[in-house]
């Protein structure tokens, strides 16, 4: 696996394991296990997937120490404001059953968002969070957003994927090392996507699935991706990736796909107001 250092001067591993829409109670804790077991070192979950404590028990029954595992989850928009967040960091731990998690993100940029990341500076202070970062902010929400921080985000966690390359967003970040970590970085499986021919010859030329051309065209641009899978033997593949390097035309091909439009747009109208009718918590 490997390994991305952050401008925080953490080390985050290339590929993480993402949980969103994996279910609660089963099925998070199923996938998680065969993760770690695969190699997967990074996992990627939310207060607002509910399945917080799938991941810990999963970690912890997995014999891979602590340590070894990198932990992302993120602060849901019912808990900002400071004095929330500050409340919705320790929901957290104690639902993931960690003493500290490695990244920790504000899920979404609407509300106060500058009070939760100024619990979030503090947290990383007081050992309870190592890195610290934002998720789902457009290059105007960014930069009307993190004008408020002391602190730079290590890292903006978007959608992204060969339709949707986020270059403006990743040129702005660059200025500061921020790095992108991509959702959806299959295109959430879209066959179109996966049968794009620049993508199916690469996967032909060195005998990869279409996925994994995706996940390294992502890797060698810089990009953490947290591909998500139920299958086993998807799950496994999608790490494979260590073993073959796109060319710079193979790159260009697909860098060339890119639409500039994804399945979300953060600044819609309405977009804000409906995800916060999402309570995690009474
Ligand atoms: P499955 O769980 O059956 O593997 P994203 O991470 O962009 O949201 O994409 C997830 C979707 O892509 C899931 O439906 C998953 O299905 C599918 N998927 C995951 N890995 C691959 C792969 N290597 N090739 C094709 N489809 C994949």
């Amino acid at each position: 696996m490997q390994n991305i250092k952050l401008n925080d001067g953490n080390s985050i591993p290339a590929i993480g394991f993402g949980v969103f829409l994996v279910e609660p109670n089963g099925p998070t804790y199923e996938a998680v296990k065969k993760a770690l077991q695969a190699g997967y070192r990074h996992i990627d979950t939310a207060a607002a997937y509910f399945n917080e404590e799938d991941v810990g028990k999963a970690v912890r029954d997995s014999g891979v120490s602590r340590e070894e595992v990198f932990i992302t989850s993120k602060l849901w928009l019912q808990d900002y404001g400071y004095e929330a967040a500050k409340k919705g960091i320790d929901a957290s731990l104690q639902k993931l059953g960690m003493d500290y998690m490695d990244l920790y993100l504000l899920h979404q940029p609407y509300g106060d968002v500058a009070g939760a990341w100024k619990a979030l500076e503090e947290a990383k202070k007081e050992g309870k969070i190592k890195s610290i970062g934002v998720s789902n902010m457009t290059p105007r929400l960014w930069k009307e957003f993190t004008a408020q921080f002391d602190t730079v985000p290590a890292v903006n966690q978007v959608e992204c994927n060969p339709f949707f390359q986020q270059k403006e967003l990743r040129k702005l970040l660059d200025e500061k090392g921020v790095r992108v970590e991509a959702w959806y970085p299959l295109g959430h499986g879209s066959k179109e996507l996966l049968e794009t021919p620049a993508i199916q010859s690469a996967a032909e030329k060195y005998g990869k699935n279409a996925g994994q051309v995706i996940l390294r065209f992502e890797v060698q641009e810089g990009i953490i991706a947290l591909p998500k899978s139920t299958n086993p033997a998807r799950i496994a593949g999608n790490i494979d990736i260590f073993d073959f390097e796109l060319t710079d035309a193979e790159m260009d091909a697909i860098r060339a796909l890119d639409t500039g439009k994804g399945t979300h747009d953060p600044e819609a109208p309405g977009v804000g107001e409906n995800l916060a009718t999402l309570k995690v918590h009474k």
